[in-house]
Order: C-alpha cells, then structure tokens, then sequence
C-alpha cells in the first residue's frame, strides 16, 4: 500500500467520458472480517485476491500486534499463521481507527473464550451501537463489561443457541458466526445480514473446516467444531467497488466494461441505472455500462441485502445531481449518511437533506471546486462528481478514499481521467 498522507490532494479536470475495461479488486469488507476471522484458526491460512488498501494494512498489523505471523506472498496473497497467538486484548491504541476491530471481539471469544477490545471507531454516520453484538454473546453464555472504554467479553464456555437479531446487522452477524464457529453445540442466527461479505466470512470459515449452513438467507445455522486447521481461500470481487465503477461509467457519459464481478450482487445497482437511463449488460463475470450523459430522475432507498447498498448512495445521488427532474433518495440504514452534500453543494447541485431523504433537483452541470472526502463513499462521490463537472475540482482529506479503493488513482487514469496527487507537506525529521 502506498503512503498515504491525509495532506494529498487530487487535482482532477473534469468532463472526458471514461473509456475502456476496469478491474475489480477483491472485497474489503469480506477482507476485514476475514483476517480477523484467521484468529480461530489453528493453522496456515492463504488468503487470495486481498485488496491492496490501507484498511486491510491495518488490519494485518492489528494481527502482528496480536501475535499472528502473517507473510505477503504476493500483492494479493497473505498467509497468516495464528497457531501461536496467545494475546486476547486489542487496545484503543492499535483498534481505534476501525469499525471492523469491532470483528476482533467474536474471534478472539471464540478462540480463547475471553476478548477485550477497545470500543471501535471508523466511519462517523452518527450513532454506532453494538448491543446486537453484545445481545448475542451474551446469549452464547459469555458476560459482557464495558469499563474504561474497553468491551470485556468472557466465557466459561459458549454454547449455541438460538439468537434472534433485532436489527439486521452485518458486523453482528459477522461477529456471531465466528464467536459460534468453535462453540459447544448449534448456534442459530435468525433475522441475520445477506450481504455477500457475510456469505464471504462463512465460505471461509466452511475452508478453514468450521460447519456453517444458511449464510445468504436470514436463518443462519452454525454448528460449532472443536478444532479449525488451515486450508486456501480466495476473496469475492468488491461489489462497492464495482458499482462505483459503474456509476463512474455513468456520470461521465463513458464505456466501460467492469471486469472480474459477480453481476449477482450488482442486481440492485443495474436496476436503478436502468431505471435512470443508462445502458447495462450483464456478462458472466462482467458488466458493461454505456451511457449518453443523460439521466432520467429516480427514487432510491437504501436497504440491507439484496437492496440498494448504503454504501453507493453518495455515488449515485451524486448521479442524480445531473438527472432531469427530482429524485428522491432515502437512506434506509444509516442515521446520518448526507454530510458530504454540502461538498456537492460547493459544486452547484441542488440538494435538500431533512434527516434521512434528500430531495436533489437535477442541474444541467456541475462546476469544478475544493471539497473534501468526509468519509471513504463520500470520497466516491466526490471522485463521481469531479469527472462529471465542468473545470477543475481539487479533493482534500484522500485518506478516506486509500482506505478502501485500490489503485484509484491508476484505473481512473487507465479509464481516461485527468487526475493527478499533489503530495502534502509532511514534517521533516528533526536532527541533532
Ligand atoms: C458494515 O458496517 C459495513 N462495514 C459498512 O460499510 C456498511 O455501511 C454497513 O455494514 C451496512 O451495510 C464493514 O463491513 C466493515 P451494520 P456495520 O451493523 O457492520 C444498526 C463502508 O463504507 N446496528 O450492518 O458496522 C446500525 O446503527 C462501510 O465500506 C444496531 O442498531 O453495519 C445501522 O443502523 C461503512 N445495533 C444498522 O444496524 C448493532 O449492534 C446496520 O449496521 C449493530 C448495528
């Protein structure tokens, strides 16, 4: 992973139509639970088409940190060894820059029976409660203390049950199969997440040895083994990736073919384009996306799996920003996921956030001017947004998009874009 220095910027000149075939990289939020999920195994774990993003940097040093010895065989490829992790507690210090260290609490539970890991941090869409976590811990026979800014979790022993979910809840779900995975009994995830990373986590583990039926569906059913060895898995394309690629394609009146996909998980995202206009063809593992710059307007709701992801609203309201007419669009998941519209704002669209709707009056062009990535979709949206518009935009804050992007910079400039980084100024060392 290249440095990334919060102080970069992208200087981008907008307006030339994307051109050309993209390659999606493998899944971060499969990658970020499925390291962690390494930690109940006993044994070597080679883990293929690993995005090169600084989320999944942190989130191998979280591991070193524990005591995992991971090894890169390639750019893509890891193999991490925990056998001999004997550490049970993630600190603020090495977790507080990741939602996902919030997985280190159901590995480390169900590896050593106890896990202490600081509160976790990551993106900021207001409240980001874990009672659904803890609820299902508690109810796998393990005591729960929140102390100091610390989540104390122990257990005699966990035993599966049934556990009913009152929200639907990827890290949840997530962080209850890999606390059942090694459990005595069956455990039984009702009202659980469908999104593909959870699918992603349980088809891991499945490869590790683990006995884990349902994932997809909301009854997710985990028999618990004694023991998980080693074994190889390959990560699932990005479908946030993918859809930001196909939105891009869209936005800026472009031709791409988004290549290495599973068009399944895009259903949602190829519908609303269709529905806006745009011109979709599915192919096996790939996804062509023609457009002629001309969008209709269309209502979007975000919803768990299958529905429309709430990780591509930024991307496609900014879309909706150039449609005709108004569109509507309702954030289903998220409390607070509108703060990058004041950045689209700065750009000329018409935009009006009340609480979880935004009512965006479609304008003839964006213009080109300094905004931030307040968060890492956000930092989609204004990346959408600057090759959409009229001029020059320059993006503040890249630290939120290198997080989960990889490459963005190459595959847009392979794509066409006119896109460069100008490096911050960093610190020098003092000597002497
Ligand atoms: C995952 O976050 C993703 N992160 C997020 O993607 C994504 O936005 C989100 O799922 C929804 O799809 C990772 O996979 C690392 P949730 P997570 O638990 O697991 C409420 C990105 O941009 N809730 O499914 O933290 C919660 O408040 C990131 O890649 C509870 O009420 O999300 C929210 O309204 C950002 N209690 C809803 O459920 C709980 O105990 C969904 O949250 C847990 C969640």
């Amino acid at each position: 992973m290249s440095e990334s220095n919060n102080k970069d910027k992208l200087i981008i000149l907008g307006g030339s139509p994307l051109i050309g075939e993209v390659e999606i990289s493998g899944a971060k939020n499969s990658a970020v639970a499925i390291i962690p999920a390494a930690i109940l195994v006993e044994g070597k774990c080679v883990i293929d088409n690993i995005p090169n993003i600084s989320d999944v940097a942190g989130m191998l040093k979280i591991l070193t940190t524990l005591g995992a010895d991971v090894k890169h065989i390639n750019s893509s490829t890891v193999e991490i060894d925990c056998s001999k992790m004997s550490q049970h507690s993630a600190p603020y210090d090495i977790v507080r820059k990741m939602r996902a260290s919030s997985y280190l609490m159901g590995a480390l539970l169900g590896r050593f029976n106890r896990s202490s890991v600081a509160m976790p941090g990551g993106c900021d869409f207001g409240v980001r409660p874990v009672d659904q976590h803890i609820k299902g811990f508690e109810t796998l026979g393990a005591t729960v203390n929140i102390e100091h800014g610390m989540i104390d979790i122990y257990a005699d022993e966990l035993v599966g049950t049934n556990i009913y979910m009152d929200v639907v809840s990827v890290g949840a779900t997530i962080n209850l199969i890999l606390a059942a995975a090694r459990a005595q009994g069956t455990t039984i995830i009702e009202n659980a997440a469908k999104e593909p990373h959870v699918v992603d986590v349980a088809n891991f583990l499945t490869a590790m040895g683990a006995n884990i039926v349902g994932a997809g569906t909301d009854v997710i059913k985990v028999k618990g083994v004694p023991q998980l060895g080693g074994g190889t898995y390959s990560i699932i394309p990005d479908q946030i990736e993918a859809g930001t690629y196909m939105i891009m394609a869209a936005a800026t009146a472009g031709d791409v073919l988004v290549k290495n996909v599973i068009p399944k998980h895009l259903e949602s995202i190829t519908a609303k384009l269709l529905e806006a206009g745009v011109t979709v063809e599915e192919f096996d593992d790939s996804i062509r996306v023609t457009s002629n710059g001309k969008f209709n307007k269309i209502n979007v709701k975000t919803l768990p799996y299958p529905g429309f992801p709430t990780d591509l609203q930024p991307q496609i309201l900014t879309l909706l920003t150039l449609a005709e007419g108004t569109s509507i669009v309702t954030e289903g998941v998220w409390d607070n996921r509108f703060r990058y519209v004041d950045e689209l704002i700065r750009m000329g669209a018409n935009v009006m956030v009340d609480g979880k709707v935004a009512v965006v009056e479609g304008v003839k062009r964006l213009s080109g001017s300094p905004v931030a990535a307040t968060d890492l979709r956000a930092g989609a949206a204004m990346l959408i947004a600057a090759l959409a518009a009229h001029g020059v935009t320059e993006i503040h804050d890249l630290t939120h998009i290198d997080r989960g992007y990889e490459n963005f910079e190459q595959k847009l400039k392979a794509l066409g874009a006119q896109i460069t980084r100008r490096n911050g100024s960093r610190k020098k060392k003092r000597t002497g």
